[in-house]
């Protein structure tokens, strides 16, 4: 028997881990807590640690796991930067899912924007009040509007399909540019300037964090519309609150929030909310945030738990092999993921 326990866990995992789940080959402890350095006493006795994007896997949580006998971290996300990968090595190995369904996100990212920009929000809550008026509720056409799409991977590019579907111009910035994909690249400065819409779908690292800053917010055209679906670190909330109060930034739309660790996928209703500047951004009428709910479609929530398990039994059943290994055997991970033909370490 696999012993895994998973930190962070709500209704909805526990039901799609338990519906694909071989009870023979797992035995499964889903704890609500997250994992941080004063929980990590409940990782004890087991095999497997799963962890979502909000638990902390830094070096002293991993130092702890190791000296408990951990052997293996298992990710149900794609995006990593909560896990020191670097410390991890040759110590515990690490496995993600790299791709649980693009569309999902890709998708959420447009509902988002048509929400916002339609101001479909709006006309839902003064319908339901019997207000059938259409003063402030004007929008714009996306058709034929400019799109600026950072990070053409996975979820990038089927964002990017979606986009041309709409008739709209699409420019795309990547720090790995696809060769032949048929994708417009421009510089990042380039695509500040020039789009009407810009969202974000590149991973957050030392590289990308607040690349969206004042300086970049300065270079915009006059009412872009940011959408966010990626991680919150990606953009500076005090420069985005400037940028809007300064008339810049026509709308945002926030999938994610830099300080969401403790508040997202969480029951706040009738709590006095501490983060100040949460409170303004929600206090914005241009400004819609979900709670990191970009991932939550069935589809995507069946393929997080099946390649998660097939992760881990992959990794017990191929002496310590799985293709979804994060690895810093090479000391770069992007490379290393793609090339590797052999165990980590
Ligand atoms: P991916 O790995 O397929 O694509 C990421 C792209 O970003 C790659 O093309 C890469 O070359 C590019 N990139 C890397 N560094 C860059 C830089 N400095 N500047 C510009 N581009 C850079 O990842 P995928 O699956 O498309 O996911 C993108 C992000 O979406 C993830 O990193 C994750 O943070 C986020 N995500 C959010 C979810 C949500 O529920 N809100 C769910 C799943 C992912």
């Amino acid at each position: 028997m696999i012993k895994i326990v998973f930190f962070d866990s709500k209704e909805y995992d526990i039901a799609s881990f338990l519906k694909v789940m071989d009870k023979n080959t797992f035995e499964c402890k889903f704890l609500e807590a997250k994992l941080t350095l004063d929980t990590v006493d409940l990782a004890k006795e087991n095999d497997v640690v799963c962890v979502f994007v909000n638990d902390t896997v830094d070096d002293k949580v991993i130092d702890k796991l190791y000296e408990y006998g951990i052997k293996l971290i298992a990710l149900r996300c794609a995006g990593y930067n909560n896990v020191d990968v670097r410390y991890a090595f040759r110590k515990i190995h690490v496995v993600h899912v790299p791709a649980y369904s693009p569309y999902a996100v890709a998708e959420h990212a447009m509902a988002l924007l048509l929400t916002s920009i339609r101001r479909i929000h709006k006309a839902y809550n003064r319908t339901r009040d019997f207000n059938f008026s259409l003063t402030g509720l004007a929008g714009f056409d996306l058709y034929g509007k400019t799109v600026g799409v950072i990070g053409t991977g996975k979820i990038g590019r089927v964002f990017i399909d979606i986009c041309k579907g709409f008739g709209m111009n699409v420019i795309a910035y990547d720090k790995f540019p696809i060769a032949d994909a048929n994708i417009e690249y421009v510089t990042l400065d380039e695509l500040f300037r020039k789009s009407d819409i810009i969202s974000l779908h590149c991973p957050l690292t030392p590289d990308t964090k607040h690349m969206i800053n004042n300086n970049a917010i300065n270079k915009m055209k006059k009412g872009v519309v940011i959408i966010n679906t990626s991680r919150g670190a990606l953009i500076d909330t005090e420069a985005l609150l400037e940028g809007i109060k300064d008339r810049i930034i026509g709308a945002a739309c926030l999938d994610v929030y830099e300080e969401e660790a403790d508040i997202f996928f969480e029951d706040k209703s009738g709590h006095i909310m501490d983060d100040d500047t949460l409170s303004r951004l929600l206090s914005m009428p241009n400004v819609i945030v979900t709670s990191h709910q970009a991932f939550l479609t069935n589809e995507a929530l069946d393929n997080i738990a099946s390649t998660t398990l097939s992760n881990i039994k992959s990794y017990f059943d191929n002496d310590g092999m799985c293709d979804n290994e994060l690895c810093y055997h090479c000391g770069n991970i992007e490379s290393c993921k793609k090339n590797r033909k052999q165990r980590c370490f």
